[in-house]
């Protein structure tokens, strides 16, 4: 196979991947404000709903891509971050409305979710260079960026308060199913 080939390879697959986290951007559009909701503390509400804002832009970053590689933006099922949302939600059901382990268990699961990106954007940040496109890899580089604030904001709010107020809460009689 000549190098052009591979290229082309490399090129398609890079595609496939944008459209993918392109379909996880999106749905953290639509996820983040439900999270936001079912934080207790207002600390916390305030940073998701940082972040949601900063997700909007993620997704515009990524037709800006899209549109830069002559693509059209199109989305394809990301099942890690379906799973991620699933997680989310049973995290909700599982907690108590406006106790501090609610919100302990949002952080743990919307930084999984910030994890999952750290780790699509740090890879597609590489392959872009890779396959020459430097302006994609930049405009990816600041999403990057903003992920890993967003990473760090919430390992903050967990260390700072929330998992000591978590740490306080009593169960309540017979919750623990292995009892
Ligand atoms: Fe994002
Ligand atoms: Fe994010």
């Amino acid at each position: 196979m000549s190098r052009m080939d591979n290229q082309s390879l490399l090129k398609k697959f890079f595609v496939d991947e944008l459209q993918d986290i392109y379909w996880a951007e999106k749905h953290m559009v639509k996820e983040l404000p439900k999270l936001q909701k079912a934080a207790t503390s207002d600390e916390l509400a305030d940073a998701i709903g940082d972040h949601h804002v900063a997700t909007e832009e993620h997704v515009s970053r990524l037709e800006e891509a899209f549109k830069m590689m002559g693509e059209t933006a199109k989305a394809k099922k990301c099942e890690a971050m379906e799973g991620l949302i699933k997680e989310a939600h049973s995290i909700i059901e599982d907690t108590d409305q406006a106790t501090a382990t609610r919100d302990v268990g949002l952080i743990m699961a919307i930084q999984k979710m910030e994890h999952y990106e750290i780790a699509t954007y740090g890879s597609l940040v590489q392959l872009a260079k890779t396959i020459g496109q430097n302006d994609v890899a930049n405009l990816l580089h600041q999403t990057l960026a903003e992920e890993k604030d967003a990473d760090e904001m919430l390992t903050s709010l967990a260390e700072n308060k929330i998992n000591e107020e978590g740490a306080k809460e009593e169960g309540h009689e017979g919750e623990d199913e292995n009892e």
